[in-house]
């Protein structure tokens, strides 16, 4: 499963880069928004951190405008995806871009039926938003696991990209489900590498290496 980082924080773009995780990285304007800074630096810095797929969010509201917006988007670099939105406009925007091998991220995706217009609208991504469902009460994971039987039964190349990540339960049941890349939150993605037995047990064997080294100064490794 791809893995992309839900941020506009190019530090932590850089940080679990290094580390070999990324395939990838969402922002969107919140997101952008969080940071302060001049949205063009941060995302210039997020596009050049990275040599996946960099979905970058249009904020206009007329396809014609979204497209022009989304050309301009891609001159950031090749790895730009264009994130429109799940609105007639969105989709009519998605069509004219991905025609013009432009890859498109369609989001804000809440239905089976969404994804399924999104898909033939030519997406490349469409993204399910779990987390929020779930805190309206609705099943997120169930909306993926729904979205890609759909899709299963036709050869549309769109990919399953779960977002609204809020937890590693969400990243682990999108990876057990076949989805082909999830967005997580650097919190996530922290907490999916820790655990407390990897600590616990890293820090008796530091502490008996110390007693060992103390029984035989001088020895190292
Ligand atoms: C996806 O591309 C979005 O940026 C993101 O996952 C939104 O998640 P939120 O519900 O935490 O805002």
């Amino acid at each position: 499963m791809k893995i992309f980082l839900d941020t506009a924080d190019a530090g932590a773009v850089r940080s679990y880069n290094e580390m070999g995780l990324l395939d990838g990285v969402t922002t969107n304007p919140s997101l952008l928004y969080r940071e302060r800074g001049d949205p063009r630096r941060v995302m210039r810095e997020i596009v050049d951190a990275v040599e996946g797929d960099v979905s970058l969010e249009v904020v206009s509201a007329a396809h014609g405008d979204m497209i022009e917006e989304g050309r301009r988007l891609r001159e950031y670099g090749p790895n730009v995806v264009v994130k429109c939105p799940m609105t007639a406009e969105g989709l009519r925007a998605c069509r004219a871009l991905s025609a013009d091998g432009v890859p498109v991220n369609v989001t804000l995706v809440f239905s089976p039926n969404q994804a399924l217009l999104a898909a033939k609208a030519g997406a490349k991504y469409v993204s399910p938003f779990v987390g929020r469902l779930d805190d309206a009460g609705h099943d997120g994971m169930g909306l993926v696991a729904r979205i890609l039987g759909l899709l299963a039964n036709y050869d549309y190349a769109t990919e399953v990209l779960v977002a609204s990540v809020r937890h590693p339960i969400h990243v682990a049941r999108a990876a057990g489900l076949g989805a082909q890349a999830a967005t997580l939150p650097p919190a996530v993605l922290e907490k999916m590498l820790r655990h407390p037995l990897t600590d616990s047990g890293l820090e008796s064997f530091m502490s008996d290496w110390e007693r060992l080294k103390a029984e035989n100064p001088g020895a190292g490794p």
